[in-house]
């Protein structure tokens, strides 16, 4: 298996694979990895030549510094993760050093709004942040693909909307959710939760299929009241947010239009874990 930590030498190893024209499958991720991340590195090994795998908590995309401080990072478990799967993924952990070459700030970014629905109003600069770091991940390895999951929704529409203004030369592969067996979508703050915590935060996912049922009848703003009142009447979780939004704009569903796809999105807090889903109502 091969690990790099410096971005330079990483191009090095890759360069010739470049010249071959092989194609580079790439899942940038900050570590922790679960059934999910591997999913994403099977779809990868089966379409491309070569497959690369990011493990870098970005700095910059965290508004909150006791999540970045908390945030796990078990590298050596991810590598033997990697390993187990297939030995001839490339991985790149770099030290934050090596990204930041000692200017550890974002950029600024335009999305053409994107940015401020949901996680961008609870989150501030936290996709600045996502997009300079995975603009300098796709500079570093010029993937052909580039695979996400849908967890974070919103994330992945505004690295499409990245690619599309900046002509990055990447197909950006969109990966549906793994759910744990209870159904809470698989996260890398997950580890975080306690046993308790993680059985009952089947009560998300639970939840989104119900207001998935009521939006067949209900306004969105009936969907949301029942949910705000569902998760008032427990103890455990807070809602932070739900929302119903049109998929393309993100923008709150105000008055239901049938030419439009919909999807319910949510964020919680459990001991100041904060856990996100989301599920079409198609
Ligand atoms: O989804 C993530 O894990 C991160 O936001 C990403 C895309 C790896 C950028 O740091």
């Amino acid at each position: 298996m091969t690990i790099f930590d410096k971005q330079n030498e990483l191009k090095a190893y890759l360069k010739p694979f470049l010249q071959e024209k092989k194609t580079i499958g790439f899942i940038p991720t900050m570590g922790a990895l679960h059934e999910g991340h591997l999913s994403l590195m099977k779809k990868s090994l089966k379409n491309n030549d070569y497959t690369v795998v990011s493990i870098f908590v970005n700095p910059t995309q965290f508004n909150n510094s006791d999540d970045l401080e908390k945030y796990p990072r078990t590298l050596e478990v991810d590598a033997e993760k990697i390993k187990s799967l297939n030995p001839e993924i490339i991985i790149y952990a770099p030290s934050v050093d090596d990204i930041y070459e000692g200017k550890t700030v974002s950029k600024s970014f335009d999305y053409d709004g994107l940015e401020f629905e949901m996680e961008g109003k609870h989150r501030p600069g936290h996709f600045d942040g996502v997009g300079t770091i995975v603009k300098k991940l796709f500079e570093i390895v010029n993937p052909t693909n580039a695979y996400f999951g849908e967890k974070d929704f919103q994330q992945l529409a505004i690295i499409r909307k990245l690619v599309k203004k900046n002509n990055l030369p990447v197909n950006i592969i969109g990966c549906e959710i793994f759910r744990e067996a209870n159904k809470l979508a698989m996260s890398s703050r997950n580890e975080r939760l306690s046993a308790d915590e993680r059985t009952k935060a089947s009560i998300i996912y639970k939840t989104l299929v119900e207001a998935k049922n009521l939006f067949g009848t209900k306004s969105a703003n009936e969907v949301t009241k029942w949910v705000i009142k569902t998760f008032k009447k427990q103890s455990v979780f807070e809602l932070e947010y739900f929302e119903i939004a049109d998929e393309e704009t993100l923008l709150t569903c105000k008055r239901k239009n049938k030419n439009k796809k919909y999807r319910a999105f949510i964020a919680v807090f459990v001991n100041n874990i904060r856990l996100i889903d989301n599920i079409s109502l198609k």
